[in-house]
């Protein structure tokens, strides 16, 4: 293989970084050998405890049980905020950049503090208490951050639902974790057009009267319905509420939230994280992977409706005291310049955003960048999906003038917090490699059967041991926890991913072995796309795969098989179209849909995805071995059919 390219750390960047390589290989080997001083040392550096623990860590994969610092008691919103304002009161927490440029905010640590406690005690006195699950369905405002940290004030559990989400996957997730309380604003706003936020709560929470509360920022000040024994607005009642609310002293163990990501069967998982051990390692990896300098300015353009947000927007950010800055809009609008304006208009010194964005704004030209200085800059992250060498050459060159390191962090919403990534003064960069593992990430590749892989290969990813902010469940639903995750090589944790180890021991992600879709960095479960299709009363069986899609990174191709006597047409195409938009949200509409008289099935009647995907993305020389189908002649079919669309 020809030799990467590769960008070694500049010695005057290795000067003035927290860590140098050889600082890292001596706590990664500390991390792995000794793991229990490591993260206690760690543990006392990064948190302040209300109580010590007892045990630092307390793991079994096999059973499914992962415990760090039993025994400790702490609070999350205590540690992003109240410990910083002796120091640090004044200083920005969040610098907001509303979806109208110059439409700004800035909000300081006291201010948030003060803020934070109010709605604490409305929730309090709307009865909601320890351990209650709270749903917050809202957009990209500091109200957002307010919201999240409120319920780590009185420990109750936030269950965040992207606000491109309809209003049947926000039912769902209301229901799975019986949510009785619901956090919104009147509408959001994306690229000038309102997103109907609390009318699509109405629509969601309609017949389902345990919900006794929810809370509305007035945001756009457009009208929404009201149900005056179950609606308070969030303004009124906070200007009524005691800015003093002590904070609750929660088990290091005690649920922290849950996030609904997709698997590759059946419904959205909804994934539990801790207080303690999340709070550590996010607190940590945001510190040594950004390599935050105090006072500086940071950006994740996340949502907090991923994982990325709660950990890189909030937490992470937070607890370290730094400012963080929230923005409402999209990277498009009003035109392409928009990240690179608000970098300047608030001098930015750490940028994370997705491959997704970058790809984007690669393709409409230098131009919109070099109008903006972008000196400010330092650290360019990335996130969510494999980066292309191209993309990353472009982050690099363009929007970094060559100066900036770039830190391409690979992790998942299961993990909590960066498992994969750089970090800035002491890991040499390729392109397209997510690097080295952080402290007490142990990855693994295996083959199929379970074999461990070792020096340079190809293979299944794994990650041998548990690590702090390792989810500890799926919410209610252990046995699917231990069986999507912790069976299928017994003893790991397997990620899903598909990675190759290089010979200098780096790991290069490849995208996803399961059935699980990532469009423009956003997760997607086939069967859940399927079951939408499916609905339709002229939809008879539907399947989808992934292919490749220049920008959305994977694109969704769906193969529908009508019932018999109704015949495909436009306005069928665009029905079913609707109909996923509708029951999962925008992100998931299909990029193809592609009739299919019959599916590919074998005799005892499973899809063969394998060869969907084959005919997805045109390579129909290597569709492989096919005399297994009940019905070879199928596959003719699908192919002519695939010419005449
Ligand atoms: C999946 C997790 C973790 C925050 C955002 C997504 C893919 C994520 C990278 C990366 C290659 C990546 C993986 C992973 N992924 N980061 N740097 N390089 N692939 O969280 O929705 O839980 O998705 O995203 O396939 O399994 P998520």
């Amino acid at each position: 293989m020809a030799a990467e390219k590769q960008y070694p750390v500049p010695p005057e960047t290795a000067e003035h970084a927290l860590l140098t390589r050889a600082e890292y290989d001596r706590m990664y080997r500390q991390s792995l050998d000794d793991p229990d001083t490591f993260w206690s040392e760690q543990a006392e550096q990064f948190i302040t405890w209300f109580r010590k623990w007892d045990r630092v860590s307390n793991n079994d994969l096999g059973k499914g049980q992962i415990r760090w610092f039993e025994g400790a008691r702490l609070n999350v919103s205590y540690n992003c905020l109240d410990r910083h304002l002796e120091t640090h009161g004044d200083r920005n927490a969040i610098i907001w950049e509303g979806d109208e440029p110059g439409n700004t905010r800035h909000i300081t640590y006291r201010e948030l503090h003060e803020e934070v406690c109010r709605l604490a005690n409305v929730l309090k006195d709307r009865g909601v208490s320890r351990g209650d699950r709270v749903s917050i369905y809202m957009p990209m405002i500091p109200e957002a951050v307010v919201a999240m940290l409120a319920c780590t004030r009185i420990g109750a559990v936030h269950s965040i639902v992207f606000g491109g989400f309809s209003p049947h996957a926000l039912r769902d997730r209301i229901e799975d974790a019986d949510c009785r309380t619901v956090i919104t604003a009147d509408q959001g706003l994306r690229s000038g057009k309102p997103v109907p936020l609390k009318e699509n709560v109405e629509k969601a929470i309609d017949g389902l009267d345990t919900v006794h509360t929810v809370v509305t920022v007035r945001h756009t000040g457009n009208e929404v319905s009201w149900n005056p024994d179950r609606d308070i607005w969030y303004q009124e009642s906070l200007a009524e509420a005691s800015p003093v609310c002590e904070p609750e002293e929660m088990d290091a163990e005690d649920p922290l939230f849950i996030l609904y990501t997709s698997g590759s069967t059946g419904k959205p998982k909804g994934v539990l994280h801790t207080t303690g051990g999340y709070l550590l390692q996010a607190s940590m990896t945001f510190k040594y992977v950004f390599d935050y300098h105090d006072g500086e300015v940071y950006w994740c353009t996340a949502d907090v409706g991923w994982v990325t947000g709660h950990s890189y927007i909030v937490y992470g950010p937070l607890s370290n005291a730094a400012t963080s800055l929230v923005f409402e809009g999209v990277p498009t609008y009003p035109d392409a310049g928009r990240f690179w304006q608000v970098i300047d208009d608030h001098n930015v010194n750490i940028f994370y955003t997705a491959p997704t964005a970058i790809r984007s704004l690669m393709g409409q030209g230098e131009e919109l960048v070099k109008k903006y200085s972008r000196k400010s800059l330092r650290i360019l992250g990335t996130v969510g999906e494999p980066i292309n060498p191209e993309a990353w050459e472009w982050y690099y060159r363009v929007v970094g003038d060559q100066r900036c390191r770039i830190v391409d962090t690979w992790w998942q919403t299961e993990t909590g917090a960066i498992m994969i990534s750089a970090l800035p003064g002491a890991i040499d960069l390729k392109p397209g490699s997510a690097t080295l593992p952080f402290f007490g990430v142990e990855p693994q590749l295996v083959d199929n059967e379970g074999n461990i892989l070792e020096g340079a290969t190809d293979g299944n990813l794994c990650i041998a041991r548990a690590w702090p902010s390792m989810m500890r469940t799926i919410y209610g639903d252990h046995e699917r926890f231990m069986n999507t995750y912790l069976t299928t090589y017994a003893g790991k944790y397997f990620t899903g991913d598909g990675a190759r180890r290089d010979e200098d021991g780096y790991y290069w992600i490849t995208g996803r072995v399961d059935d699980v879709l990532n469009v423009s960095g956003h997760r997607m479960g086939t069967a859940e796309i399927e079951s939408a299709l499916v609905l339709h009363d002229a939809v008879a069986e539907a399947a989808v795969v992934g292919y490749p899609h220049d920008l959305k990174g994977q694109g969704i191709y769906c193969y529908v098989t009508l019932v018999k006597g109704v015949e495909p047409n436009d306005g069928l195409h665009k029905e079913l179209t609707d109909l996923v938009r509708k029951e999962i949200g925008p992100i998931a509409k299909p990029d193809v849909i592609q009739w299919a008289p019959g599916l590919p099935k074998t005799r005892s009647g499973k899809i063969m995805r394998r060869i969907l995907r084959k005919v997805a993305t045109n390579e129909l020389d290597s569709l492989g071995d096919t005399s297994t189908l009940a019905d070879p002649t199928v596959v003719d079919e699908l192919i002519t059919n695939r010419a005449n669309q």
